[in-house]
């Protein structure tokens, strides 16, 4: 048995102590109880266990199956048979209404007598045992009546392994030990039934692969386009691997054929869009592309207008701009809309709306020329996106069409009270070409708070979220500000427009919210507190599970964003890659593997350690304790029997002084002893005076 410090590996892992009541076993700070399974419902469908297996709180559940000779069984089954049928035949002759249920049991044995004879049943035993444990004994009580009211509803008794707890708790653990054996016969297709297929697999035959399902290292394999719809959340504190995660799912999307858009506030996406031959459009005030507000896709759905479309979203526009606009200036604004676009030439006849279309000082000068106040109050808030210090972005024509797969957008180079305006026409943009050609599509929005920030430009990212799956397209939505998330209605409905979830490293702050809305387990709760960078929780429709996004070295290389290898990348980028093609597919080491191989040690070592030192100080105490305990024993006994025996403790006590003081030898002894005392001289008894050696005994 291995030692450390002094202590097994038994000391430091058994708890400190034990107590066994009747219907709880308490250890250490836990409670814990046990239940049997008694009643079984007659007919269960696949996978019948799962709402006791997907329990809202950590229990251990444990099943054992003892198969049992055909022959035996079969042997039993004809005498069950036969009683059964006597029974009928009784009750006929006697002119008596049959039984029903016998008459269903009959029936029952017959058929699995037939089937076990033909072989295609075999007969088992089945238990199942499962214990719950909580801190206090309120919540294990709360839990108890969950758990049996929870087993009720699918038709199982459950009932509290009453004096057998520890029977009970020793049969839940994952030691193979059935110490109760309280069984129920079962055929092997109602058997199969009781295996727990709950652990989510989210393993398609097509899609891409995400990552690596942590909880059986199967992949996450995944095709989003297959839920009811293809829109995801990315949530995570940053630095969490939000942005790693959906690079990599658009690089890969794209070589199964998706068309990749990508709205991208950070200039965090160009390099990777150089790789893949995408296009990188980057608006700036000075240089670069420009997009106007204005103009017209010639597309038009049946039975809206292309123009009215426009109209209303540049309503949507200006209040984004404006922060919010009142009715009176937003009907104004309407009506000189209406005139700007006329004075181009443009009305609601498609025909006229191949026409170049106005910008934004047209529309200015429209409302300088009105008559009422608010239109110049408008135009003079114009002014700053004209000639103020917003302008060169809005007041200009488009000067871009988006025809590559690959198409990013950056804000990054615009100002920062410029960029929710910025991505809001951008997404109309992008918008309107979705509407135009139809095609598998996923648009991505990174720093999607920005969108969050100003109720209309919220309630447009809804309004493609609602609608994006009619046009074949995934809208993907990546937000540090959970809490802005969270908070907006809005928001809220695009976390529920979502399909596809996911949820990365959390803050504390954050989690009491993403808990409730997400409704994570405690569990999980745990996991996105402590969990690496490019791990998470993945959402898919009604299954969930942790996974561990990965990547190969090419890939890690082109998505990475981490400031020291984009530098170094930078001084390879001189130099030759001469890497072979195998060499750059291996699979980069995700951060938690990486670190584990320098702190795992020395963080099990602290582990092993402090539970060492909290079991040292543990056992002190004991020993003190004890200790004290025996001294004081010791002389409660010794007072004891001083009190009951006064002469013979007292005569006892003085026996040798008596002797040395009242005897001649006892004196001549002494004197002997005293005179020697310091002369070393040999004794049968040994050297006497010698200091290293121990005294004879006196007598
Ligand atoms: N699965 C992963 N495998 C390897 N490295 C990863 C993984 N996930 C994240 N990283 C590393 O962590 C860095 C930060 O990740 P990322 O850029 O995705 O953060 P983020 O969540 O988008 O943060 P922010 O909100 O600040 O943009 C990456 O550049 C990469 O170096
Ligand atoms: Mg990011």
């Amino acid at each position: 048995m291995a030692k450390y410090d002094g202590l097994t590996t038994q000391d430091i892992l058994a708890p400190i102590d034990l107590e066994v009541d009747f219907n709880t076993l308490q250890m250490g700070n836990y409670y814990f109880r046990s239940f049997f399974i008694s009643g079984y419902p007659r007919f269960v469908g696949p996978n019948w266990l799962s709402p006791i297996i997907n329990f809202e709180h950590s229990l251990r559940i444990s099943t054992f199956y003892y198969p049992v000779d055909s022959k035996v069984i079969l042997d039993k089954l004809r005498k069950k048979i036969g009683e059964m049928e006597a029974t009928i035949y009784g009750q006929m002759e006697e002119r008596k209404v049959v039984d029903p249920s016998v008459k269903v049991a009959l029936s029952d044995a017959q058929q699995l007598q037939d089937s076990i004879a033909e072989g295609t049943e075999k007969f088992f035993h089945f238990t199942m045992y499962i214990t719950i444990y909580a801190p206090t004994k309120e919540l294990l009580e709360k839990y108890s009546r969950n758990v049996t009211s929870t087993l009720a509803a699918i038709s199982v008794t459950a009932k509290s392994a009453t004096l057998q707890q520890e029977q009970a708790f020793i049969s839940t653990q994952p030691l193979g030990l059935d110490k109760l054996y309280i069984t129920r016969n079962m055929d092997t297709t109602s058997l199969a039934t009781t295996f727990p297929f709950v652990t989510s697999e989210l393993t398609m035959d097509h899609g891409i692969m995400y990552g690596i399902n942590m909880h059986n290292n199967s992949l996450v394999i995944f095709d989003r386009f297959e839920l009811e719809n293809a829109n995801t959340v990315v949530f995570a504190k940053s630095g969490a691997g939000k942005s790693y995660f959906v690079k990599l799912e658009a690089v890969r999307s794209l070589m199964l054929g998706t068309d990749i858009i990508i709205i991208d506030p950070e200039r965090e996406y160009e390099d990777l869009s150089k790789a893949v031959g995408g296009s990188y459009i980057s608006f700036s005030q000075d240089k670069g592309h420009k997009m106007n507000p204005f103009e017209l896709s010639g597309v038009s759905e049946e039975g809206d207008d292309e123009l009215r479309m426009k109209l209303l979203a540049l309503q949507g526009f200006f209040k984004v701009m404006f922060d919010g606009l009142s009715s009176i200036e937003s009907s104004i604004l309407d009506r000189a809309l209406i005139l700007t676009y006329r004075e181009k030439g443009i009305t609601f006849d498609p025909e006229t709306q191949k026409n170049t279309p106005p910008m934004l000082e047209d529309l200015y000068k429209v409302l300088k020329g009105m008559a009422e106040d608010e239109a110049h109050e408008l135009a003079r808030r114009m002014e700053k996106y004209i000639i103020g210090s917003g302008a060169g972005v809005f007041n200009e024509a488009t000067n871009f069409e988006i025809k590559n797969p690959f198409t990013v957008f950056s804000v990054r180079d615009l100002q920062e009270e410029l960029k929710p305006l910025a991505m809001y026409l951008m997404l109309d943009f992008i918008w309107t070409i979705i509407r135009k050609n139809k095609k598998r599509r996923l648009l991505i929005v990174d720093e999607a708070w920005y969108m969050m920030q100003r109720e209309d430009s919220a309630r447009f990212m809804y309004s493609i979220a609602k609608r994006a799956r009619k046009y074949y397209l995934g809208l993907t939505t990546i937000t540090q500000d959970v809490a802005d998330f969270l908070n907006n209605d809005m928001g809220r409905a695009i976390i529920s427009n979502s399909s596809l979830q996911m949820l990365m490293m959390q803050s504390p702050s954050t989690l009491e919210k993403l808990q409730e809305v997400f409704n994570l387990s405690d569990g999980e709760r745990g996991f996105l507190l402590n969990c690496e960078k490019g791990q998470g929780l993945f959402f898919a429709g009604a299954n969930h599970v942790a996974i561990q996004v990965l990547s190969s070295i090419q890939e890690h290389e082109l998505i990475t964003s981490d400031p020291r290898e984009l530098e170094q990348r930078k001084l390879r980028g001189e130099t030759e890659d001469n890497r072979s093609i195998d060499q750059l597919a291996v699979i980069y080491d995700p951060p938690a593997t990486q670190q584990a191989i320098t702190t795992e040690t020395t963080r099990n070592k602290t582990l092993i350690e402090r539970a060492v030192g909290k079991r040292k100080e543990d056992i002190e105490v004991i020993q003190e304790e004890t200790t004290k305990y025996q001294e004081e024993l010791k002389k409660r006994l010794e007072e004891q029997e001083r009190e009951l025996n006064p002469q013979k403790y007292e005569s006892q006590k003085s026996f040798n002084q008596i002797i040395e003081e009242n005897t001649v030898p006892g004196q001549i002894v002494k004197e002997r002893r005293d005179i020697q005392k310091g002369v070393k001289h040999i004794t049968p008894q040994g050297i006497i005076g010698d200091e290293n050696e121990e005294q004879p005994k006196q007598f």
